[in-house]
């Protein structure tokens, strides 16, 4: 698939269908997150990956995400970054705040490299923003410093959704 059909035929899949998916597939996709770029190749990202049903079970009883669907994926990649690995000697003007949204900048492109991936191979994503970070990170084990921005679900879609609208090119660039 060229990357322009990936971009053009991603959607945030919801509904998705009761089969696991291989660990080779999730490693082609955390892959895919490895080789994105970062200020100054910090590389801060971490992905803990839930697809143990004891695990989504535990996710579950402890309400950690308000949508049902979450939990019907065939896994839960819990996209974090260390703020600490994006700091360098020559940052250290910046403050926990600058150092956190580095961080965050540079999961984003990583993120979205699994997900344009996961389109290739045929699988549905979908972000998930809303979430109990505190509880979620309690449970896995993942450091309070760290930053969660969102999960991303991963699994066979069962549903084809239009696209959602977007705003036309000209309203949103203009020659500067
Ligand atoms: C950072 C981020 C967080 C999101 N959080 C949620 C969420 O909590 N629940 C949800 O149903 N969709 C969530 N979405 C999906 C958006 O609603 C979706 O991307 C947007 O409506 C555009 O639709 P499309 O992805 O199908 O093009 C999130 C998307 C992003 C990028």
């Amino acid at each position: 698939m060229k990357v322009e059909n990936a971009i053009k035929s991603r959607r945030s899949i919801r509904k998705f269908k009761d089969k696991e998916m291989s660990d080779a597939l999730i490693n082609k996709l955390i892959e895919s997150a490895r080789l994105a770029p970062s200020s100054h190749n910090a590389q801060p990202w971490k992905f803990y990956i839930v697809k143990n049903k004891e695990v989504k079970e535990k996710l579950k009883e402890n309400n950690i995400f308000r949508h049902p669907f979450v939990y019907k994926s065939s896994c839960i990649i819990v996209c974090c970054a260390d703020p600490d690995l994006s700091a360098k000697p020559s940052d250290s003007i910046f403050s926990d705040q600058d150092l956190a949204g580095k961080a965050g900048r540079d999961l984003a492109f990583a993120s979205q490299n699994l997900v344009l991936q996961a389109t290739e191979l045929g699988l549905g994503t979908c972000y998930i923003g809303m979430l109990d970070r505190k509880k979620i990170k309690d449970i896995l084990g993942i450091p309070q410093n760290y930053i969660l921005p969102f999960v991303i679900i991963v699994g066979y879609p069962d549903e084809k959704p239009s696209q959602t609208p977007r705003k036309k090119v000209e309203d949103i660039s203009k020659e500067a």
